[in-house]
């Protein structure tokens, strides 16, 4: 059965806009990369103690200056990466509070804690919107360096991918519209409609749970939200987070249900990256033990920091 807990919400509402998708920059940067991505293993002993200053002195951001980089970063060759100095990195910036287009910026928890963890890389951390339904085979195509989408770490996504140590947990939840009859998952009888984001952990949850009802999967979850308060649909399953953040901003939309579903996301990376995904693990711990997990953390959701990652 489910369990209820209180809803991680994010702290302010913040107006979503519509996302342009950058698939021509997408395409540009992918064919300059292609050569020396998936097809070309990191070396067995990628973390050397010579190498930060190179890494530093081809970036071309003014981050490239950070010590934290010295001790796990290597260089880039090591790295693998696309191109020089730059971490390419996917996300379907359409997911608040994770990532999401403001005034023409993304913004979010994972943009903070990616920028957070290139700065420290002396990595020049560059964002690609990309459709999440499709994001596991532009990373295994080598399109990206990485992605950060609020990924769930799912043993299926593993055969075709890699992942970084978890940074962040997070439930399902059920919305509907304000003044519906639904009240939980166990109302979801037929005839009901529910929707969810196409390529995602709710999607495969409801579509195998909730079997009397029709599922309904749309490119994105704003897209499920605007559905639902165009009363095509009766409500919406997505990560919890998510909901907290929908159901700040308007009074049209409220949570039904949370239901723990205890996920975990990770940054994902191509397989044969190992010098990377140790590079970023590295960083994550650091930005974990001195304190900017943290702030970082309360600059998105309200309440303490979950014990896994103080
Ligand atoms: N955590 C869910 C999953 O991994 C949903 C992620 C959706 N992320 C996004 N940026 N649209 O399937």
């Amino acid at each position: 059965m489910t369990r209820r807990r209180r809803v991680t919400r994010p702290l302010a509402s913040r107006r979503r806009l519509a996302v342009a998708l950058c698939a021509a920059l997408a395409l540009l940067l992918a064919a300059c990369g292609e050569e020396d991505t998936a097809a070309d293993p990191a070396p067995a002993d990628p973390v050397t103690t010579d190498a930060a200053g190179t890494t530093a002195a081809t970036a071309t951001d003014a981050a490239a200056t950070t010590e934290a980089g010295t001790d796990a970063a290597g260089t880039d060759a090591e790295l693998s990466l696309i191109a020089e100095g730059q971490l390419l990195v996917g996300s379907d910036v359409a997911f608040e509070p994770f990532e999401f287009i403001e005034d023409g910026e993304n913004k979010g928890f994972d943009i903070d804690l990616m920028n957070e963890i290139g700065e420290r890389l002396g990595l020049q951390v560059e964002f690609v919107n990309t459709p999440f339904d499709g994001i596991f085979t532009a990373l295994a195509g080598g399109q990206f360096d990485a992605i950060i989408s609020a990924i769930t770490i799912t043993e299926e996504r593993q055969e075709t991918i890699a992942f970084s140590d978890p940074y962040f947990a997070a439930n399902q939840a059920l919305a509907v519209a304000a003044g519906s009859d639904i009240a939980s998952v166990d109302d979801l009888a037929e005839g009901v409609s529910v929707g969810v984001q196409s390529g995602t952990t709710g999607e495969e949850y409801a579509t195998g749970e909730f079997s009397a009802a029709e599922i309904v999967s749309f490119p994105t979850s704003e897209a499920a939200f605007s559905a639902l308060e165009g009363d095509q649909i009766d409500a919406v399953f997505i990560d919890l987070p998510v909901v907290g953040a929908r159901v700040e901003g308007t009074d049209t939309v409220e949570l039904a249900e949370e239901v723990d579903t205890d996920e975990l996301y990770g940054i994902g990376l191509p397989q044969d990256s190992e010098a990377l995904r140790d590079a970023i693990n590295a960083e994550l711990e650091a930005i974990i033990t001195d304190g900017t997990y943290e702030e970082i953390y309360s600059t998105w959701f309200e309440g303490d920091v979950p014990e896994q990652f103080q």
